[in-house]
């Protein structure tokens, strides 16, 4: 077997005293008022993010053939309500009017993904024209509202055709990846200087593979784990073919849902939880990408469910490719402990209801709530474990530009008798988290932009239409667009490079 362990390369986790409840709120306030005094660095982006399946609707236009979660989201029973991204929020009709809204909100980012199966039907062949044309004029748009774009290749939609070839399990779908890079890259990076391979990679193999919750639905913590080393050759195949098809200026990065890991108290079995939780959430990725290696206490956690001989020689180098900026999504902190007499785990992880663990060789890991408030998700808020994953990008892939490139919250927003939407909540919650980003450049780390997710209520995923995380309000039977007050609030933000006042 090749050499992949690499000495320990992640910082060990940190404890929370079992009396701690959420991080200091005092604190918190205080660093956000104290941020909201000082200004954003010049040339600091304030963007915003979609993605394909959740936004886009017309499935079947143009010649896009069905990914997985066009097959899963028509599998009964798989998401809320049957809700299905068939028509979404019809972007792919209306990005002129996205467009639009977004310059006079004064966002001056736009992250959004491109639908493999749009481009690339059954993900193996030539592009399809019809399919680049629709990127081609979105991008103009943008450009000439001057809006810079930021393309994520894989926000989760592999087309079917390549599961029913075996999907991320199989070490073919990198190179199908690596093929549909170069398409994409070829096609559009004369006009779009900002690229990310893929996004939240975790997802794509413990919810897609592990715990089954996302498309495609499978329950295997073997396949789950193969998936992820696809995953990271995946990235660094596309990174190189990118690179090999783009003029030299364009910037490539990978979006990642780091986890702040904590344990709910300092004892040996707790701490030993939060290392294996640490190491299936942040060193599986951060391994191969950042250091070339996977952590060694990874392989000996998942030892008795894999030998890893999938990895085979120079996969490592391969994933290890050279990255010109990272993108960190971020909404929750995890908190966890050994569940007591090794029973089963999992739990409050908030990654949806499954019988099936999400953590290969640790669902005796048990997840629990932070003290204090939470999204309508469940998820806890808690905004110093934004800062504290800055800091550690900072000293895991020192002189890297970093960009957060997911941050925000659902809540159960609806207008008001005028038809305005009032979110006080999400203002504060990104408050709270702009101050927090804010913090981490005072402590030094190079914080380029921040793209709120999302731009506009959508499609999310499992949960359906139900959970909104728009700064934009979408009424979905008519499909009008109301900017609520979060967005005016962030317009405001964007306009004076400043946190401006939460009420
Ligand atoms: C992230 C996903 C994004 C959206 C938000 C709420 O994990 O990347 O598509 O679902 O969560």
């Amino acid at each position: 077997m090749p050499d992949i362990v690499s000495p320990a390369t992640t910082p060990a986790p940190t404890a929370t005293p079992a009396t701690a409840t959420a991080p200091d709120a005092d604190a918190n306030a205080n660093a956000a008022e104290a941020a909201a005094a000082v200004s954003f660095p010049p040339g600091f982006l304030w963007g915003a993010a979609t993605s394909a399946y959740q936004i886009e609707g017309a499935v079947r236009e143009g010649g896009r053939t069905p990914s997985i979660w066009d097959t899963f989201s028509h599998t009964p029973g798989r998401t809320a309500g049957g809700d299905t991204g068939d028509v979404a929020v019809d972007h792919y009709h209306r990005y002129r009017e996205d467009v639009a809204l977004m310059a006079r909100l004064g966002v001056n980012a736009y992250r959004f993904s491109v639908s493999w199966s749009r481009v690339q039907p059954t993900g193996r062949g030539p592009a399809v024209q019809v399919g680049l044309d629709f990127y081609r004029r979105l991008v103009d748009e943008l450009l000439a509202a001057g809006i810079e774009p930021a393309i994520t290749l894989y926000h989760w939609d592999l087309p079917q055709e390549l599961e029913d070839a075996g999907g991320w399990p199989e070490r073919e779908t990198a190179y199908r990846f690596a093929e549909y890079a170069r398409l994409v890259g070829e096609a559009l990076g004369d006009r779009v200087q900002s690229w990310i391979t893929l996004n939240e990679p975790w997802c794509s193999a413990f919810l897609g593979y592990g715990s089954g919750v996302h498309a495609p639905g499978r329950t295997d913590p073997v396949a789950a784990l193969r998936a992820a080393h696809h995953l990271n050759l995946a990235h660094g195949l596309g990174a190189a073919a990118l690179r090999a098809s783009m003029p030299t200026r364009n910037r490539i990065a990978v979006s990642l849902n780091s986890s702040v890991v904590r344990a709910l108290s300092p004892s040996p079995a707790n701490m030993a939880a939060a290392r294996r939780i640490d190491d299936l959430a942040n060193g599986i990725f951060h391994g191969p990408m950042l250091h070339g290696s996977y952590p060694k206490t990874l392989l000996k956690a998942t030892g008795s469910l894999t030998d890893w001989s999938f990895v085979r020689d120079g996969d490592l180098r391969a994933a290890r490719a050279s990255l010109d900026a990272l993108g960190l999504n971020y909404y929750t902190p995890a908190l966890v402990s050994a569940a007591e007499g090794g029973g089963r785990g999992h739990g409050a992880d908030g990654h949806g209801a499954s019988e099936h663990s999400p953590w290969p060789g640790a669902d005796d890991v048990l997840f629990h709530h932070t003290p204090g408030e939470r999204t309508e998700m469940g998820w806890s808020i808690d905004p110093t474990g934004l800062h504290e994953l800055l800091m550690r990008y900072t000293r895991e892939a020192p002189g890297l530009p970093l960009y957060v490139t997911e941050n925000g919250a659902a809540y159960d927003d609806r207008p008001d008798a005028d038809g305005r939407v009032h979110d006080p909540e999400r203002i504060a919650y990104l408050h709270g988290h702009l101050g927090a980003v804010h913090r981490a450049l005072a402590d030094g780390a190079d914080v380029r932009g921040y793209y709120l997710w999302s731009l506009m209520d959508n499609f999310e995923w499992s949960y359906g239409y139900g959970k909104r995380f728009g700064a934009v309000y979408v009424d979905y039977p008519t499909l009008t667009r109301t900017p609520k007050s979060s967005a005016h609030w962030y317009a405001e933000a964007a306009r004076t490079h400043t946190i401006p006042p939460a009420s």
